[in-house]
């Protein structure tokens, strides 16, 4: 038996509530809240439909997503329409997107996985001169400031889910740029927290933090509990972020954003050198300058074969290493029977197949460094 286990994700929450209204912290952009990114999604998608007016509206969304992006567009009553992922890139493959974009595209989703950046000018023109909106989810980025200053006429959607960059374990938002004239429906109001619930988050928020240290995680496999398993669930209602959670929100977004990427250049190297072995390092591919802080570091694998190979020695060392989703949206369990098949978007297969996120969290001490590096120096099927 192992005592001790990495999680593959995800930062302690700093237990410090802040007086600093929640609205100032992005500032200059606008920001309304929700409670979860899924419903931060889903007003975003509604206010999209309302503004573009087609009585059939379609939403655009990569073939290799969370599955909580069908859940929100379902909730509007859209049609979700996938599209490959570029090859061997986290990006949209703008001749598909070319292909997709009809006059009933309301709007076009675009994931910055792993918090690596998916919207290029190319992109954004594209979706423009559609006349689609873009809602661009950024549930695995960190917020900095100098991310804010990049939004531009998209609707930017954040998670402060568990295992986000800004963890407060509940709500979501929605940001725009401070001169998009875009009107959203009016957040609910925001009630002031009661003793007992303050208590009872500072608890929650502190057993959390015990939770995720490697000498307890291991304990999880032993819950009668789900973690990491990818399956769709409907969204059945919206709703507003917890204000007792909200008075966490401006500490953990400022700790995100100052956050040092300790280990970037170890794995950045280690994917340099695994390059010659048919690996392909996506955050190097990405952000070649660092510019974006990572909630996980992604390779994709030679091929499936040695990827599960590595997923297997690695969980039995309890090294926190993923496939992330598994599987392209349509082959999801409980997804709706709504999508195309997974056949037409080799890319996103191929995707899914070969991925590999390891984790980069400061739990990440330099023995697992080394023995994460040694297991995947070795690169051939033993
Ligand atoms: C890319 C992405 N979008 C949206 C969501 C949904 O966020 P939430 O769990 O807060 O509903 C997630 C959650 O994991 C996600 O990873």
């Amino acid at each position: 038996m192992r005592f001790k286990q990495l999680r593959p994700v995800g930062h302690p929450i700093i237990c410090q509530r802040s007086n600093q209204n929640p609205a100032e912290c992005f500032s200059p952009c606008k920001v309304n809240f929700y409670a979860s990114g899924t419903a931060a999604l889903a007003a975003a998608i509604s206010a999209a439909i309302t503004a573009h007016q087609n009585a059939r509206p379609e939403i655009i969304l990569p073939a290799y997503a969370c599955p909580s992006l069908v859940s929100a567009i379902l909730f509007n009553g859209a049609k979700p329409v996938l599209v490959d992922l570029a090859p061997k890139q986290i990006s949209l493959d703008l001749p598909a997107l070319k292909n997709q974009l009809t006059e009933r595209t309301a709007a076009v989703i675009t994931v910055d996985l792993f918090g690596l950046p998916s919207v290029t000018p190319q992109l954004r023109e594209i979706v423009r001169a559609s006349g689609a909106y873009l809602i661009h989810d950024c549930a695995q980025a960190t917020p900095s400031p100098t991310r804010l200053t990049t939004i531009e006429d998209e609707l930017v959607v954040l998670s402060f889910g568990r295992g986000k960059p800004v963890s407060i374990l509940n709500g979501g938002a929605i940001l725009r740029s401070p001169n998009n004239p875009f009107s959203l429906p009016a957040s609910p109001a925001i009630q002031i927290p009661s003793w007992t619930t303050n208590v009872q988050t500072n608890i929650k928020y502190r057993l959390y933090n015990l939770m995720i240290k490697p000498h307890v995680y291991w304990l999880i496999d032993y819950l009668p509990i789900n973690v990491g398993d990818t399956r769709f669930n409907p969204l059945k209602k919206t709703g507003g972020i917890s204000p007792t959670a909200l008075q966490y929100l401006a500490i953990n977004l400022h700790h995100a954003s100052t956050r040092e990427q300790r280990l970037r250049n170890h794995y950045a190297q280690l994917g340099g050198t695994l390059s010659g072995q048919g690996w392909i390092d996506l955050c190097q591919g990405a952000d070649p300058l660092h510019q974006n802080t990572l909630l996980r570091y992604a390779m994709l694998a030679p091929s499936q074969a040695i990827r599960d190979d590595h997923l297997l020695k690695m969980a039995k060392l309890g090294l926190g290493v993923t496939s992330l989703y598994q599987h392209p949206l349509p082959d999801i369990a409980d997804m709706p029977n709504v999508l195309q098949p997974t056949t037409r978007f080799p890319n996103a297969s191929t995707f899914s197949k070969r991925l590999l996120t390891i984790p980069i969290h400061d739990h990440v001490d330099s023995g697992s460094i080394n023995t994460i590096s040694k297991v995947l120096s070795y690169s051939q099927l033993t």
